[in-house]
């Protein structure tokens, strides 16, 4: 099983939810691999928002080994799963998909702990330190569910 995680930047919520889902994989021993990658290209080789470092490290999730990449037509073929944190991901991802089987692999984070609401991750990176706790606590409910889906 292999999970792609995807926001814009891939610096603020895809890091963090890929982060979190690392750990959590590997505390409960489960063969399933973990990336993330954003929409654009804007960030590629970076490392995390420095907002999103501190809060992951405060949390005990470090984050900031990992580093920026885009999201690319072949993710269609390498992941079974691929999980976007708003619609506008779902767009830009969508958009690539070579046909419907692409289309199935994508789904909402935010479906995971609120079934059917089509609810979106709030981008933090505009916004102030606070919403960086907001937003790991939703990938971190998102990622405990996620998780008991792939260890069944
Ligand atoms: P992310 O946040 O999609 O959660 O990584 C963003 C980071 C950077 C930009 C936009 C969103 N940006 O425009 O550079």
């Amino acid at each position: 099983m292999k999970v792609l995680m995807v926001c814009l930047g891939n610096i603020c919520r895809s890091p963090m939810a890929d982060g979190l889902m690392r750990k959590k994989v590997q505390e409960h021993g489960l063969d399933v691999v973990v990336d993330s990658a954003g929409t654009g290209d804007w960030h590629v080789g970076d490392a995390p928002d420095p907002r999103m470092i501190e809060t992951a490290k405060r949390n005990g999730v470090p984050i900031d080994d990992l580093r920026g990449r885009q999201f690319k037509v072949a993710d269609f073929d390498e992941f079974d799963r691929i999980v976007v944190m708003d619609k506008s991901n779902f767009a830009n991802v969508t958009k690539l998909a070579r046909d419907e089987k692409d289309v199935q692999k994508v789904e909402l984070f935010l479906n995971l702990t609120h079934p059917g609401k089509d609810l979106e991750v709030p981008d933090p990176y505009f916004g102030g330190d606070e919403g960086f706790q907001d937003v790991f606590d939703m990938l971190d409910a998102g990622t405990d569910v996620l998780l008991k889906e792939l260890k069944n």
